[in-house]
């Protein structure tokens, strides 16, 4: 019969794909976490440290500026880490922005304002790139939000270069050895020194100083409104449940003068 010949060819067709798919994926090593390190703003009811957030501030407009920029904050948001309007509106105006093109069409530049973003120094990403020996600064506005581990990772990887690298790490021009970059090896020079920037409010500026404080910084700008949210979050907690106690006083009231009055009609 036809019919019969085929089932061989087909049991084979239909084995097939499950024989394909039998060797495992080769399974990579499985990458370390970096250690945990205590942060203000750990938890549901965590607060940023305004210092520590101001300090990190300090780092990044100093030091990280030159080279990412931050485009979703915006100098007016700047309020939420403790900067006055009229600190902030000085730091917008510092900057020279391009402006509308004048009535030759040619672009322009004009002084920076509250409402406008903390760009990027470079004009483009391909320009930001060639700058750079080929990779261009990631914007830092989401940096905290999209590594896994995100704060623990910033501290561990702005902490964790190592010049000379170790005995035995693979050498690659432009690039450095960092415990926590992908493949140990990042086109960033290590970012921060000892001292390389001097805190307003007197804190010795040591590398892991500022590493902890431009991450905590870095976690807050990653959702500037967040400790808004969670003010507001803590005032409609305590509205529902100042109404839940009322409310409780209230069936309390009604049921005991129901009692009462249930008692009362029983004694008659
Ligand atoms: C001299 C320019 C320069 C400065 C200054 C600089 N960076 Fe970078 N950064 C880069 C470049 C270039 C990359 C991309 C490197 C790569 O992907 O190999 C990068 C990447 C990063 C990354 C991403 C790494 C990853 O693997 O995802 C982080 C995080 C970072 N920078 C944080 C900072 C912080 C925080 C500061 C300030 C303390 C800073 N950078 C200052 C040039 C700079």
């Amino acid at each position: 019969m036809v019919r019969l010949s085929f089932t061989p060819a087909l049991a084979l067709l239909l084995s097939l794909p499950l024989t394909v798919r039998a060797a495992p994926p080769a399974t990579e090593p499985e990458k370390a976490a970096p250690p945990h390190q205590t942060w203000s703003f750990d938890g549901p009811l965590g607060q940023f440290d305004q210092k520590s957030l101001q300090r990190g501030f300090t780092v990044y407009s100093q030091v990280c500026s030159a080279c990412h920029g931050m485009r979703s904050v915006t100098y007016n948001d700047l309020s939420g880490i403790g900067l006055s309007r009229q600190a902030l509106t000085d730091l917008a105006h510092a900057k020279q922005v391009p402006g509308p093109p004048d009535s030759m069409g040619q672009p322009t530049m004009r002084p920076g304002l509250p409402d406008d973003h903390l760009r990027s120094p470079f004009p483009n990403e391909a320009a930001a790139a060639a700058m750079m020996g080929g990779v261009a600064p990631p914007d830092q506005s989401r940096l905290a939000a999209i590594h896994p581990h995100g704060a623990d990772w910033l501290y561990a990887f702005l902490t964790g270069y190592h010049m000379p690298p170790p005995p035995g790490a693979p050498v690659v021009p432009g690039k450095f050895y960092n415990d926590w970059a992908d493949g140990h090896l990042v086109g960033m020079p290590p970012p921060l020194m000892n001292g390389a920037v001097q805190f307003a409010d007197g804190t010795p500026a040591t590398v892991a100083q500022q590493a902890r404080d431009v991450t905590t910084f870095l976690v807050w700008a990653s959702d500037p409104h967040r400790t808004t949210r969670h003010r507001v979050g803590l005032y409609v907690f305590a509205y529902l449940s100042g109404l839940l106690v009322l409310a409780i006083a209230w069936k309390r009231k009604i049921w005991n003068r129901a009692k009462t009055r249930t008692t009362q009609d029983a004694d008659d």
